[in-house]
């Protein structure tokens, strides 16, 4: 079929039929720098059928084993990206790469799992879920999904059950934005959060104002801005902030853990680190558009140009983007995802006369390794060790499937990256392997170049050249009551004692 000529043709083989993929299901990785969050030695991995078997310095194998060469290379988990939109309908269109194109663009690379929001389908779960495996089915690698909620009723509440207890989904998010399509009231939100404790499921916030975004478009529209720029200037970081503060302080009302996806603001940052410093669980998600990325792009006057970084909440201005490495290395933010989201020039180009109509979304599933690497190592704002918990780790962790994903140890599954900090990556829309044809990051270089990506024991990207199989990506369960529940229910049972206690009761008569 022509999709698969244009990958051939791009340099990404099909397995066993016509491109060679190598059949060996037993691996040893040698001489590298093997990193956990937890720790670094040099060591060889051994890997058979898809599991790793030994981490252990001169392991020594037979004949049969394919040996890749690590020597003065760091050999990590591949990356997990909490947060991507494959093939998802939205703003009248949809996004253009799909469960296979986004995930070979992954593998490339370094990025071994995603999780994606799955959207309910008439805001039905089950529906949705339904329609997701569908799109899922041409998975080249492994994949989890979080559950948008978009309406609170009986029938929400019970599928929320069934999809945590039945179906592997362990996170729901919430929309505080996009005001007549996929947002969300505070009654819906206090229900939901009340819902996800109950479940030990994680809930999730988009944090920006709808009510008042859907206002400040109106400013702009009657003020004649109608470019890209409106976006931005629509959509200001109060809002981001208001809504954090608001889902933070809802959650911490209702005593359940609370992740905020897409923090893009030093509004919405200091909103997430008074709350941890007063012992709130609170996750925060910086994407890497956030991070490497300013607003000045917006203001570009070629529209092809400047709709590329329409996404929401939108890229700040200069400034914010250190602010959010600081509080990636300091950890007030935790782990860092994409948001990849992408829609070509010519979907773009449905808001050519009204900023309202560019589809909000950018990329970032094959760069992110790379721009981490870069921004956060390489500069020396965090140690490798932790490059690993932010990328691939924490993750893990969060949506409780450590150490199976997230970890270089024995019984771990086999998603390694080999990176040659020596070597040098560089960016470009012709040279990307999304479908999409611009790229945020153009024409960006840096050091550090993910060599090898190793999926499920299968070597996938090497010397350049990608070799994925449809259908060969796993779902991956996530169950639910993840570390950030663990003494909830005993903060709950010291707060219902102190309302009983008699000191307060005595004070509140008098
Ligand atoms: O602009 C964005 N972020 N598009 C994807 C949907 C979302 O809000 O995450
Ligand atoms: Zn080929
Ligand atoms: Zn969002
Ligand atoms: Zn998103």
């Amino acid at each position: 079929n022509s999709q698969s000529n244009q990958f051939c043709e791009a340099g990404i083989g099909y397995g066993e039929v016509g491109c060679g993929i190598s059949s060996s299901t037993k691996l040893l990785i040698k001489g590298g720098t093997v990193v956990n969050a937890h720790h670094q030695e040099v060591a060889d991995v051994y890997v058979e059928d898809g599991i790793i078997v030994a981490v252990k310095p001169d392991l020594k194998v037979s004949d049969d084993v394919k040996v890749i060469d690590a020597t003065g290379k760091f050999v990590m988990p591949g990356g997990i990206d909490p947060h991507t939109h494959l093939a998802m309908e939205f703003m009248g269109t949809e996004t253009i790469d799909d469960f296979f194109s986004g995930q070979a663009a992954a593998l490339a690379g370094g990025t071994t799992m995603h999780i994606d929001f799955v959207i309910p389908v008439n805001d039905s779960l089950i529906a949705g879920l339904e329609t997701y495996e569908e799109k899922a089915k041409k998975s080249c690698m492994d994949y989890g999904f979080h559950m948008a909620i978009t309406k609170f009723d009986d029938i929400v509440s019970r599928d929320m059950e069934i999809i945590v207890k039945e179906k592997g989904i362990n996170s729901f998010k919430f929309f505080l934005a996009y005001k007549g399509s996929l947002m969300v009231n505070d009654e819906l939100l206090l229900e939901g959060l009340k819902r996800c404790k109950s479940l030990g499921a994680l809930a999730m916030v988009h944090a920006e104002n709808g009510d008042a975004v859907f206002e400040g478009q109106k400013r702009m529209i009657q003020l004649g801005i109608t470019g890209p720029e409106g976006h931005a200037l629509s959509r200001p970081p109060v809002l981001e902030g208001e809504a954090t503060a608001r889902a933070i302080r809802l959650a911490g009302f209702v005593n359940t853990p609370l992740y905020v996806v897409h923090v893009m603001s030093i509004d919405a940052m200091e909103e997430i680190a008074k709350a941890r410093k007063s012992g709130q669980r609170v996750v925060g998600e910086p994407v890497v558009s956030g991070l490497v990325l300013d607003d000045s792009g917006l203001w570009d006057s070629d529209f092809a140009t400047a709709s590329k970084y329409v996404m929401s909440p939108p890229i700040r201005a200069s400034g914010h983007d250190k602010a959010l490495q600081g509080a990636l290395s300091n950890g007030v933010l935790q782990l860092v995802g994409t948001d990849h989201c992408v829609f070509n020039s010519t979907q773009k180009a449905f808001g050519i006369d009204d900023f309202r109509k560019i589809p909000n979304g950018v990329n970032g599933i094959e760069e992110r390794m790379h721009l981490v690497w870069d921004t956060m190592v390489e500069s020396g704002q965090i140690s490798i060790t932790d490059y690993v918990r932010v990328t691939s780790t924490e993750c893990a962790r969060i949506f409780n499937i450590y150490p199976r994903k997230g970890a270089i140890i024995a019984g771990s599954d086999a998603d390694i990256i080999i990176l040659n900090p020596n070597s040098s990556f560089e960016i470009n829309a012709r040279s990307h392997h999304s479908r999409t044809d611009t790229n945020v990051y153009e024409g960006r270089r840096g050091k550090g170049k993910v060599e090898v990506t190793i999926a499920g024991g299968r070597v996938v990207w090497e010397n350049n050249e990608l070799k994925v199989v449809p259908g060969s990506g796993k779902y991956i369960e996530m169950p639910p009551f993840n570390y950030l529940f663990s003494g909830i229910d005993k903060a709950d049972a010291s707060y219902l004692s102190s309302l009983n206690a008699p000191v307060k009761r005595s004070k509140s008569t008098t």
